[in-house]
């Protein structure tokens, strides 16, 4: 069962190199199971057993199931759909030296930037193009091996191995082809969109890596893939979902983007997108806004994002005590300034899920001398005040282009979701 989850994660993975193509994936399962696809920019009507979903900018999800019968609390799990990358820029191509063509490309969140050397890279994200006199949104993957990062040769820096400060807009530029190239980028991303390059108006790219997700270890006990923080934690929500019986509250699956740069945009954390849709939720049922409140007071929020699990080379980097390890179970974190939610109350409820759901649960707190990252539970708090308890799976190599996780803790994620959920 856990290699089943695990293979299903990393196909899911596979599917979602970008926040777009993410929740283009979860778009396709979710119609799937029956559910009806709402726009912001028209009426909802809602009925009691309906299931619902409803995207912003392509690139935020939130999924919602309403019971038959009320009282109605919201029982929320969300998660993140973007990951640190390079967006392609404006005029990508440059040619160097009349030899090759490289691509000019900027940092999207705060990523390790030495894994991308020296591995095969391609492309993927939307586009806007005209057609027939209207503008609209493609989807492109160049699903091929197209670019590469290559290193410097040891020979031309002897010290580099002693630390290296990268440059991104010089050490970081992926080589696409050579001067002169019969496939200019522009008219490949429009033939990938199905139109020809005049009709391409506007592009949101990025790179992702090529490297494919794989089981692995001595009893193949470890997961590594590309966008695991925070894929795998959206993914175990979207099972969990799914699976769970959803009788007793409002289910909300909720996966926001631009977590990795600071969630400051209308489809982040801290925009209003969730509260925008609790509130028409709210209201398509008929209910007035001091139900919505009452409602509020009752409801409970999972924040699922990956945690840092102790490195096996860098034990020292972790607090004495709780450090969470690989496939140890969900971790539950914690932080005085609370840039994580959990207190008390919501810690206690978390665990109490846990435990009927029969998985393991570990904890994690910074080192008292560490600044730690911060998530998307305490500033989608600032929207929509309930109680919140802030988790995610233990992880290695946290904004690598491929990252390490342990393979039985998915599972652990969506049998305590399916729980949450029923
Ligand atoms: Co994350």
């Amino acid at each position: 069962m856990y290699y089943e989850t695990a293979e299903k994660l990393l196909e899911f993975i596979r599917k979602s190199p970008t926040a777009f193509h993410a929740v283009d994936t979860m778009k396709t399962t979710l119609t799937g199971h029956g559910f009806q696809e709402l726009s912001e920019k028209e009426r909802w009507n809602l009925s009691p057993g309906g299931n619902y979903m409803v995207t912003r900018n392509n690139s935020a999800l939130i999924a919602f199931s309403i019971p038959e019968k009320a009282p109605y609390s919201f029982h929320i799990m969300a998660s993140h759909s973007d990951s640190p990358t390079f967006k392609i820029k404006e005029n990508p191509e440059i040619t160097v030296e009349n030899a090759y063509v490289k691509l000019n490309v900027e940092k999207y969140g705060g990523m390790l930037m030495s894994p991308w050397f020296d591995r095969p890279l391609s492309v993927a994200g939307r586009v806007v193009v005209r057609e027939n006199g209207e503008l609209k949104e493609k989807l492109v993957d160049i699903d091929r091996n197209l670019l590469m990062i290559p290193s410097l040769a040891i020979h031309m820096n002897r010290e580099v191995n002693s630390g290296y400060a990268y440059n991104p807009q010089k050490d970081l530029l992926p080589l696409y082809g050579t001067a002169g190239t019969k496939e200019p980028f522009g008219k490949l991303i429009a033939e990938a969109a199905g139109t020809s390059e005049e009709n391409v108006l506007s592009h949101d790219l990025f790179l992702y890596n090529r490297v494919q997700g794989t089981v692995w270890g001595a009893e193949r006990e470890f997961v590594s893939a590309g966008r695991l923080d925070d894929l795998q934690c959206a993914f175990a929500s979207l099972e969990g979902f799914l699976s769970g019986n959803k009788k007793e509250s409002i289910t909300v699956h909720c996966v926001l983007d631009n977590e990795e740069v600071g969630s400051g945009t209308r489809q982040g954390a801290a925009s209003t997108f969730l509260k925008d849709t609790l509130l028409r939720i709210n209201s398509g049922l008929g209910r007035t806004y001091e139900e919505y409140l009452m409602c509020l007071a009752d409801s409970f929020m999972i924040s699922a994002d990956n945690a840092h699990a102790l490195h096996p080379n860098y034990t020292d980097q972790s607090d004495l005590v709780n450090h969470p390890v690989l496939n140890g179970g969900i971790v539950i974190k914690y932080n005085a300034n609370q840039k994580y939610c959990t207190d008390a109350v919501s810690a206690a409820v978390f665990k109490e899920i846990c435990t009927k759901a029969d998985v393991p649960y570990q904890t994690f707190v910074n080192r008292s001398d560490m600044a730690g990252g911060s998530t998307l539970g305490n500033i989608s708090n600032t929207q929509v005040p309930v109680s919140t308890v802030d988790i995610g799976l233990p992880q290695l190599a946290m904004h690598s282009p491929y990252e390490t996780a342990g393979v039985m803790d998915t599972y652990s994620l969506v049998k305590a979701a399916e729980l949450f959920f029923a």
